[in-house]
């Protein structure tokens, strides 16, 4: 027993929504070699020695319920990593109506463990949630997973930065009421990682901030590098941390809204909400 063990997840079951690939993979793995007992749901196939895995569809209420059901509780740590780009079918669903439902059905039938946590990929994409808060609780305020479909289609908003922003403020949001349960929830907002879906998007996802990742030195985030973080947020050693989506970007959007590197400053204020 040592002061670190706040950070690892032994005895601990942790369900990796998406880790078939690209981050929910580098986070499955880290979960494994920080002493976790993984579970992983994917609509792709799913590789990972020694982890269970479970096919789910995000895109399907029915798919999410009998995922639920095979996985059972307790879980301790529930990652939500799954997202798709803009273009896909279903994007309301897959990026956040079907985490939602995931989650809420895990929360009712007691599954999470208290003391437990959920982290979210989100986006950098997300990070302007505030300034539309009004609209976005009208969506949060939907009581289920047809409901919530039904509404994103009224208002036109299935598309990769609204359903981000909806994430984001959904993590907000779920904060008291979760905690109130002993459980936390938190998100990570990643820039540019090196993962197949970013890979297939290249020309808009891999080119934004190459000229701050020149000027500073870096390259794009690997996949490990965005897990790491996501795992901490679910550890016990963020104790304290609670309803905070977690800028992971190497600094790009602080260097924006400070202008310690201009050209970032016109981007970091759109995707903030502030112009
Ligand atoms: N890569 C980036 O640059 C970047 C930046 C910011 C945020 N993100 C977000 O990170 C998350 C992880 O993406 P990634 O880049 O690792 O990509 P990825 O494609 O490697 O991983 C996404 C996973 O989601 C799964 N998935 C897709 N549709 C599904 C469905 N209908 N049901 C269940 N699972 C489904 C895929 O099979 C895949 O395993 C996404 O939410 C994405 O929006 C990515």
């Amino acid at each position: 027993m040592s002061l670190f063990d706040a950070f690892r997840f032994d005895g601990k079951r942790v369900l990796v929504v998406g880790g078939a690939s690209g981050m929910g993979a580098a986070a499955a793995e880290v979960a494994q070699a920080a002493g976790a007992d993984v579970v992983v749901m994917d609509f792709a196939d799913i590789a990972l020695a020694g982890a269970s895995a479970i096919h789910v569809n995000l895109a399907e209420r029915a798919s999410i319920d009998a995922a639920v059901d095979e996985c059972g509780g307790p879980v301790h740590a529930l990652l939500a990593c799954a997202g798709v780009a803009d273009g896909t079918p279903g994007i309301e669903r897959i990026n956040f109506i079907g985490h939602r439902h995931l989650i809420d059905t895990m929360m009712a039938g007691g599954m999470l463990a208290r003391g437990g946590a959920i982290g979210f990929i989100s986006s950098a994409a997300g990070l302007g949630w505030e300034a539309n808060l009004p609209l976005l609780q009208e969506l949060l305020e939907t009581p289920d997973f047809d409901s919530a479909v039904a509404w994103v289609e009224e208002h036109g908003k299935a598309d990769y930065m609204s359903m981000k922003q909806a994430m984001c403020a959904y993590v907000a949001r779920q904060a008291y009421s979760f905690l109130k349960q002993g459980i936390r929830i938190n998100a990570i907002c990643p820039g540019p990682t090196e993962t197949p879906l970013a890979i297939a998007n290249k020309e808009t996802w891999l080119t934004f901030g190459a000229d701050y990742r020149d000027a500073v030195g870096v390259d794009a985030s690997t996949p490990l590098e965005q897990a790491y973080p996501l795992l901490f947020l679910c550890s016990d050693a963020a104790a304290a941390i609670n309803g905070i989506t977690m800028v992971t970007d190497a600094g790009y959007i602080s260097s924006g809204v400070t202008s310690s590197f201009p050209d970032a400053n016109p981007i970091a204020n759109f995707l903030l909400g502030r112009l």
